[in-house]
């Protein structure tokens, strides 16, 4: 039976995206699991890394993206655009921003398991949106755990009790005990900064070093630079595929530490 996790923290920039992005495309290419990667966010920054701009034309099709979920009752298996054999992805729509989720909070979820996806998959993935909102509870309530990637700097950090009490409210509200907290990683890291050892050092005070993933994702400009047109049409734009070998093997630790975690490998 697969498992259901969100790529969740309510600031920008942190890196939710590149990791659901090349955790997905690793595990599926790497280590040959079936993978599900949902776009859940408006500005369907995953949709735009994954796809060509070929692609992006077929996808953008309202009936083929996670907007058919609201548009009609019957969304079907349509949505799920096959970008390899085991890397599928559900893309996302700008005009999500005119559902009004809240009133369909449990859609997502249900959707998952009308199709069994989570006997098709080994991962599903949701890649949400900075900013609590429809579609992070749309997400969370599809999820059976959570990753929060954060930067390691103070003002990054600070969201991650925020967080932490979105999710404990959102469960009481909705009297479900998912998802569960998975672990924080860190992502931009530099680690040879005094902000890296002082934040470091803020999160063991605040009692999270038990959630910390061992793997860190370093800073490169290489990763920054990825959704470039040109590195799309050799798939270099993910990380299990750049030239750079520290960076392959980064990304391939990242995803076993996180197959390890979730407990599917
Ligand atoms: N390891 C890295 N090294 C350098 N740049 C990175 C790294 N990881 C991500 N970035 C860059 O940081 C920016 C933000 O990354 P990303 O879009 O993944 O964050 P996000 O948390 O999904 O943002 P949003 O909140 O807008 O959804 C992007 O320009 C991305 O290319
Ligand atoms: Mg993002």
């Amino acid at each position: 039976m697969g498992k259901v996790i969100a790529f969740m923290n309510m600031k920008g920039g942190v890196a939710k995206t590149t990791t659901a992005v090349n955790i997905g495309y690793t595990l599926a290419m790497e280590y040959q699991q079936k993978v599900l990667l949902i776009d859940a966010d408006p500005q369907a920054s995953a949709t735009e890394y994954i796809l060509e701009n070929d692609q992006i034309a077929h996808v953008m099709k309202p009936e083929n993206t996670l907007l058919a979920l609201f548009d009609r009752d019957h969304a079907n298996e349509q949505i799920i655009f096959p970008f390899t054999k085991r890397f599928h992805l559900i893309p996302s729509h700008q005009n999500l921003i005119y559902q009004q989720l809240d009133d369909h909070p449990f859609r997502l979820k249900e959707y998952i398991d009308k199709y069994h996806l989570k006997e098709t998959y080994d991962f599903i993935l949701i890649d949400c949106p900075p900013t609590p909102s429809g579609y992070t509870t749309l997400a969370l309530l599809s999820s059976d755990c959570f990753l929060v990637p954060s930067t390691v700097e103070p003002m990054a950090i600070d969201g991650i009790p925020k967080l932490l009490t979105v999710v404990h409210n959102l469960k009481k509200e909705q009297q479900v005990d998912k998802p569960v907290l998975l672990g924080l990683l860190l992502t931009k890291v530099q680690p040879h900064l005094n902000v890296y050892r002082d934040t470091y050092q803020l999160l063991k005070e605040w009692g999270y070093e038990k959630y910390l993933f061992k793997e860190e994702l370093k800073k490169r400009t290489e990763i920054s630079r990825a959704v470039h047109t040109k590195q799309k049409k050799v798939g270099n734009q993910f990380m299990l595929n750049m030239k750079n070998v520290l960076i392959q093997e980064e990304i391939k630790r990242i995803s076993s530490e996180f197959a390890r975690k979730v407990g599917v490998q």
